[in-house]
């Protein structure tokens, strides 16, 4: 298996975790950075990914994150970016042009916005330079029904139609709640055995690594649960034991 998800089986492999790290910090801006490179030395011999969100790429920005990122290629640690991508073609293809540049391996990218002028040229592309491109199709949080679990007029839910999305426009993995093993079941069902779900939701939110251990989801993406701990490799290891 090549590309992405092959990239990502190969880590989980070899790492034996089924864990993303959401490299999330908080705090002062002079320590953060700092900080976030700790919990991935700590903690990059027990995940199969790292993710990173607005938390760094904000302040940072991806020459700011040369740190984190030669990490991961140096450890062969997928890295993937959560932008939630929701923009114009022009506008999402100068954004995945960036992030592929600089070393990440994959985007998340909100299928919302369509694939005409939206995003099909987008995965077209990032596959192209062999990165993955993960669709976001229900997520976590309690409103997340107001949007994503929103019924069309036929009576078929949203993120069923995102799934179908994934499937048809060859995304290569889904981001689907830890907190509903009914709706990854689902999704599975419609995305198929080849595209990955990667699940967040577990420990600040609320999820339970062991209701999701016997889910159909690959990989569970995890941030607080890990980065706000005393002992983030403690931490880690206290999730993938369930
Ligand atoms: P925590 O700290 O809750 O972080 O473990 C989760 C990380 O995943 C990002 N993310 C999502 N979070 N539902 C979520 O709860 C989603 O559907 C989702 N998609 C991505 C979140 O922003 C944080 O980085």
């Amino acid at each position: 298996m090549t590309g992405f998800k092959g990239m990502m089986e190969a880590s989980a492999a070899e790492r034996r975790s089924k864990v993303v790290l959401a490299l999330d910090l908080w705090g002062p801006y002079d320590s953060r950075l700092a900080r976030a490179e700790a919990v991935l030395q700590a903690t990059m011999d027990g995940i199969a990914g790292v993710k990173v969100n607005q938390h760094l790429l904000l302040p940072y920005g991806l020459q700011g994150l040369k740190g984190v990122i030669d990490t991961c290629r140096k450890e062969r640690l997928p890295l993937i970016a959560d932008l939630k991508l929701n923009d114009i073609e022009a506008t999402n293809l100068n954004a995945v042009e960036s992030l592929i540049d600089f070393g990440f391996n994959a985007v998340i990218v909100n299928p919302f916005v369509g694939r005409d002028e939206g995003l099909g040229k987008v995965v077209e592309w990032v596959h192209s330079r062999g990165g993955g491109v993960i669709f976001l199709v229900y997520m976590s949080h309690a409103g997340s029904r107001e949007g994503f679990g929103l019924r069309l007029q036929g009576g078929e839910p949203v993120y069923r139609v995102f799934a179908e999305r994934a499937r048809g426009w060859g995304a290569d993995g889904v981001v689907v709640s830890a907190k509903s093993i009914e709706t990854i079941a689902e999704v599975r069902g419609v995305v198929g055995k080849d595209c990955l779900i990667l699940s967040p939701g577990i420990g600040a939110q609320g999820g339970k690594a062991d209701t999701w251990a016997t889910s159909q989801a690959d990989f569970m993406m995890v941030g607080r649960a890990i980065t706000e701990s005393d002992n983030p490799a403690g931490a880690l290891r206290s999730l993938t034991e369930r």
